[in-house]
């Protein structure tokens, strides 16, 4: 590949996705386009590379743009947020929540749909109270592929056996051809749909627990921080905030404080003192 072509396809990767490509990542681009390029009937990478200079945003720079996205996930990745959501997090945020009984969730990066599926049982396993209240369960991605991947809830052997437990795999999924299908009642919980984080946020209601998991990695520090600030302005003021396990809001954006809890860590809003003291917020946790 071309250096200009790397050059060019690098650009419009992080203007229109964030997606931070490192020098040297040629091959990647290559082997990732190649099948774009069968598909759109293009000779090679470089034809359809040159083919997408000439013309206007449109769906063909989308579709290339996808295929540069790492999709990689699994149930339950890393197990201990998961815990802490069943023990700490969510106990304490449903407590908090008593009188409203109302509870606001995003998943922001959601891939094929095992996180906020894994989210989703956990839920309804843990916390069947929650089945009385009015709960807003959103999952987004900018892939149209592996969002409607995740709407179908349709897992192969391979992805049932990475972090699966099988009390959940028992309860919630039925077969389904040679792999296995989520439940009508847990599909149903979780609304998936196409959101850009480096776009305009539609119809984002006010946040009571967000998981942004695996995703900032690929982006600049910019970009991390224009996300965290977008976050902090949906999060309710008592909302916490998961990222993946190589992933802090430390030195990037100083509006978030750290919850450590015993192998994990999640993030709340910072406020002015006053503001926590009459929300009755202790900050020492
Ligand atoms: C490595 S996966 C992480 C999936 C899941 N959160 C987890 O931790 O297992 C990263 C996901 O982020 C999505 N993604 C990348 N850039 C994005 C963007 N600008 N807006 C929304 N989603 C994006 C990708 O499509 C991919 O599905």
């Amino acid at each position: 590949m071309a250096p200009d072509e790397f050059q060019y396809f690098a650009t419009l990767l992080e203007k229109h996705a964030g997606i931070v490509l490192e020098a040297g990542k040629e091959y990647l681009v290559e082997a990732r386009l190649r099948p774009v390029a069968r598909d759109g009937g293009f000779a090679s990478v470089g034809a359809l590379l040159q083919d997408l200079r000439q013309n206007p945003m449109g769906r063909a720079h989308w579709l290339a743009i996808e295929a540069l996205t790492t999709n990689e996930t699994s149930f339950f990745r890393d197990e201990h947020p998961f815990n802490a959501l069943r023990d700490v997090i969510l106990p304490e945020l449903i407590a908090r929540r008593a009188t409203t009984r109302t509870l606001n969730i995003w998943c922001g990066a959601a891939s094929t749909g095992q996180e906020p599926y894994s989210l989703a049982m956990l839920l309804r396993d843990s916390f069947p109270q929650l089945l009385g209240w009015t709960l807003s369960f959103i999952a987004t991605d900018i892939s149209e592929a592996t969002l409607a991947r995740a709407r179908e809830g349709r897992f192969n052997t391979t992805e049932i056996g990475r972090g699966l437990p099988a009390f959940f795999r028992q309860r919630y999924f039925i077969p389904d051809g040679e792999g296995l299908r989520v439940r009508d009642e847990i599909r149903r919980t979780v609304a998936f749909r196409a959101m850009n984080l480096v776009g305009p946020w539609p119809n984002m209601p006010e946040l009571d627990l967000v998981l942004l998991r695996n995703v900032l990695i690929y982006f600049n520090i910019e970009t991390k921080r224009n996300i965290l600030q977008k976050i902090h302005r949906h999060l309710r003021p008592d909302g916490c905030l998961l990222l993946g396990a190589t992933e802090s809001t430390l030195h990037i954006e100083q509006s978030y404080e750290v919850v450590h809890l015993e192998r994990t860590a999640y993030y709340r809003a910072r406020h002015p003192a006053a503001n926590a003291v009459s929300l009755g917020i202790n900050w020492a946790v």
